[in-house]
């Protein structure tokens, strides 16, 4: 399927808006409830489609889900309680599953098939299979790299593990495989990735230690099922946010959004360049901090992304490149050759669509420069099948000087099916009546 959506400019974003679960924390909560023993019920899972393909693989190893829509019962079978799949895994679109569940499977006494779809099959593994090779797990791979892989686990051994890249996902499926080995693996990171995973564990019964930048995880501990509620996704909050911040007389709430601190350098970065967002009723619920947001339009002087904070923003640099151009001083963003390997090379995808409205933006090996103060004109954008970058170029188009159409514009359901219609209602187009 490939839908076009057709965008026209706004007056204003405005109203309240209640967003799907967040998609990191759901992927989390199916997999450790897989393996956790007894129920784990799970509210407000998230919707996209690579939830679900999470959900499809924990299916598929013999474990009973129950439930529909955003409420879903993982009945755990405790560690060793996975069956061997009566046929290969598919992980869809979803890096973080393919990357998340071989670590489980690195520790299974049978041997799994995972694989995803074209844009999957061209992001790199290694960095997954590397540890679990160390750890003892054998893994097969297309050209030795790319899915599907073939894992072949087994007892495991604990490691001690400097990641190369910051990476939560690799963290998760080390932590993972880590479960399942005899004694601590203990993991350091580069820089602090989102810690969803350290949160979770604990909150299942994991012994975990977390020193900086160093992780520890006891093998073979016994996980209990529980109660969970999802917060609202921030990344997904980060169009709406920018869309606000874009759109002259915008006042935005979005009610009940994670705010870990992992996540939330996004909105440090929006104040820091001048955005009014105030954060009321924040509360901690299962070790994960939970707040509304409220934003209004704000004229912002623009900024640069490196470093650590590249890593901490990486999902959302393809929606503050467009507002980084609508900044005084423009936008820079570097140290960012992960985003070459998302599910498109997003630095290429986000420059070009920028580009074809008419958007000045120089692309760098590892990053883009965007100058400010730019008009964006209606053109013909295209998602290129990447969900981040469908909904990024509908935020661009809201400043457009006439209607866009968005190709591709499905994709945006990997994360966030309700984005079109969630648009929709909190947008007052340009020549509506109010
Ligand atoms: C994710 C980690 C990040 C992020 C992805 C989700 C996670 O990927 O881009 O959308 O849930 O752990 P990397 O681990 O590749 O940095």
């Amino acid at each position: 399927m490939h839908t076009t959506r057709r965008i026209s400019p706004a007056s204003a974003i405005s109203g309240s808006l209640s967003l799907p679960g967040d998609k990191s924390i759901s992927h989390r909560y199916a997999l450790i409830g897989a393996i956790a023993e007894g129920d784990t019920r799970i509210i407000n899972y998230s919707t996209g489609a690579d939830c679900h393909s999470t959900l499809g693989c924990v299916r598929a190893l013999g474990i009973e889900v129950e439930g529909a829509g955003t409420e879903f019962t993982i009945h755990g079978k405790g560690l060793d309680g996975l069956r061997a799949p009566a046929h290969d895994l598919d992980a869809g679109n979803s890096g973080s599953t393919i990357r998340m569940l071989s670590g489980i499977l690195a520790g299974q006494s049978f041997p799994a098939r995972i694989f995803g779809d074209e844009s999957l099959s061209r992001r790199p593994m290694q960095r997954v299979m590397k540890p679990l090779g160390q750890m003892g797990a054998r893994i097969g791979a297309r050209e030795g790299q790319f899915p599907p892989l073939h894992i072949e686990g087994g007892k495991l051994r604990a490691i001690d593990y400097t990641l190369p890249v910051p990476s939560a996902q690799v963290k998760t499926c080390i932590l993972f495989a880590g479960l399942y080995a005899e004694g601590q693996t203990t993991i350091t990171e580069p820089v602090r990735s989102r810690d969803h995973t350290e949160i979770a564990l604990r909150e299942f019964g994991a012994d975990l230690s977390v020193e900086r930048r160093r992780i520890t995880i006891a093998g073979r501990p016994r996980l209990e099922g529980r109660e969970l509620v999802v917060p609202a996704d921030l990344s997904s909050a980060a169009f709406f946010l920018v869309a606000a911040l874009l759109v002259p007389g915008s006042q935005l709430s979005i009610l009940g959004v994670g705010l870990n601190p992992t996540r939330s350098a996004l909105l440090d970065f929006l104040v820091g360049m001048g955005a009014r967002i105030r954060v009321p009723n924040l509360e901690s619920r299962s070790g994960e901090l939970i707040g509304d947001l409220e934003v209004e339009y704000s004229a912002l002087r623009g900024g640069t992304i490196e470093g650590g904070l590249t890593a901490a923003l990486i999902d959302e640099i393809p929606v503050l490149a467009v507002l980084g151009a609508a900044t005084e001083e423009g936008l820079t963003v570097r140290d960012a050759g992960e985003l070459r390997i998302k599910e498109t090379d997003r630095i290429r995808t986000m420059v070009d669509n920028l580009r074809r409205m008419g958007v000045e933006a120089e692309e760098l090996p590892d990053g883009m420069v965007i100058p400010g103060r730019q008009k964006f004109h209606a053109a013909e954008l295209d998602s290129c099948g990447d969900h981040r970058i469908a909904m990024a170029c509908a935020v661009a188009a809201l400043r457009g000087d006439g209607e866009s159409v968005i190709q591709g514009a499905d994709a945006a359901s990997v994360s966030f099916p309700e984005f079109w219609d969630t648009l929709a209602r909190c947008t007052l187009f340009r020549g509506q009546a109010t």
